[in-house]
């Protein structure tokens, strides 16, 4: 990069210099744009560089991984994108998609984990931020917040329900100390695969580990947890109750079941195009069957055997000073990571992702999947700053102690 704002930066030089007749260079008929092309790609090059995290050189090793995972896996990303996309067109139901809800929601995660790990982190959820706190540490806050319900003490055998590559689980593996263990389960082979290096990586794999499952259909005995949570991820079931029962189920009595919820509030208004519409792009750009209000959670918790004993949409908690749909937001500083966000860096990025795909440098179906990120981001902070829908309901449930 260094080498690139190098030679972009002599380049306009060099045209300048003709331009004003300092030096002849016969073959640059056209020095002024020659010279504006050289500058803006010198200054493109020099802000890269220049900013902390140099999404350019990350974006190229992204790239490169996908590409590697997709002839690993033998998935092909082009085929796969548009079997998932195809679920959300306007002729299919709710029901068509709760029935192929678990291909659905594997293909949506095989296409989206690397970008998630690459833009957001290990933790795949959302957290608002308080004073002074910086993302990670409001990432981090938001996973302690919930483990805290739990109660878990010595011995304690913990379960994530959803885990994505469990970065969650090994912080909270850490914070809990060195007598709980922990088991996550996710639907997703490459998330299983994933976090179980991490987990070895960071020298937790003796009481930390993923496992590949339905949490609908869980491949645990009864009453074997002494808690569990779930992070932003019972949403992706079509019907709580499938994945509730199977919490309580596993479930020692007198143990809590924790879970931050993604749903519709009371602010939502069906009647109101926009509204539909935006969420309409939350379901395809998160890879949601169908959504559900907080009453409707509630009640499947309690169907399923549950004491309900907390609830609060933690959105409108007041200390906060940053939302939780804020790193989504758009902006026009170009250093930013949120810059991609604009119109303008939306098309930059689709278009440069579509020239890359055609000389092989990603894989054919990249920009889709990127669009299909994009539909997500749109739809969550528009749902967001109107609070018509939420990612942070808390839900806490007491198996009781005579079941
Ligand atoms: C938004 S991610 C959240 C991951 C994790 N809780 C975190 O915060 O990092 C949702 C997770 O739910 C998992 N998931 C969705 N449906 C599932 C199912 N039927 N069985 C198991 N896992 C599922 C996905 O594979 C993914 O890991």
């Amino acid at each position: 990069m260094d080498f690139l704002a190098t030679v972009g930066g002599v380049a306009a030089l060099g045209a300048a210099a003709h331009k004003y007749e300092l030096v002849e260079i016969p073959q640059l008929e056209h020095a002024w744009k020659v010279a504006a092309v050289a500058g803006v790609a010198a200054v493109g090059a020099a802000l890269q560089t220049a900013a902390e995290f140099n999404p350019l050189a990350r974006s190229m090793q992204l790239l490169s991984t996908f590409q590697s995972i997709e002839s690993s896996t033998q998935a092909d990303v082009s085929s796969s994108i548009d079997a998932y996309n195809s679920l959300y067109d306007e002729t299919k139901t709710d029901d068509e998609r709760n029935q192929a809800y678990s291909s659905l929601v594997d293909s949506y995660y095989n296409l989206v984990t690397l970008f998630y790990e690459w833009g957001w982190g290990s933790s795949f959820h959302f957290a608002y931020r308080m004073l002074g706190e910086s993302f990670s540490e409001s990432i981090r806050r938001h996973e302690y917040y919930l483990m805290s319900f739990l109660g878990a003490g010595k011995g304690d055998r913990v379960l994530d329900v959803g885990c994505g590559i469990g970065g969650p689980l090994t912080n909270i593996a850490r914070f809990e100390g060195p007598e709980v263990d922990l088991t996550g389960i996710t639907i997703n082979q490459h998330q299983v695969s994933r976090g179980n290096t991490r987990c070895k990586q960071l020298g937790l794999s003796h009481r930390c580990r993923l496992v590949r499952g339905d949490f609908t259909q869980m491949p645990f005995k009864d009453a074997v947890f002494d808690g569990a949570y779930s992070i932003e991820a019972t949403c992706h079931a079509p019907d709580r109750r499938t994945v509730f029962s199977e919490v309580y189920r596993t479930l020692k009595p007198g143990s809590y079941f924790a879970s931050y919820e993604w749903v519709i509030t009371e602010n939502h208004d069906p009647n109101n195009a926009k509204d539909v519409d935006m969420l309409h792009k939350v379901m395809q750009g998160d890879g949601l069957p169908s959504l559900n209000t907080i009453e409707e959670v509630k009640e499947a918790m309690r169907d399923v055997g549950f004491e309900v004993v907390m609830d609060r949409d933690m959105a409108k908690d007041p200390e906060q000073v940053v939302p939780w749909y804020q790193p989504l937001q758009s902006t026009w500083n170009p250093l930013s990571f949120r810059f991609q966000f604009n119109w303008l860096g939306r098309t930059v990025m689709s278009n440069l992702l579509r020239v890359l795909e055609l000389f092989w440098l990603a894989p054919a179906g990249t920009a889709r999947v990127q669009d299909m990120l994009q539909l997500a981001a749109q739809g969550l902070v528009y749902c967001g700053e109107r609070q018509t829908f939420t990612v942070m309901h808390i839900l806490v449930g007491r198996k009781p102690l005579d079941a």
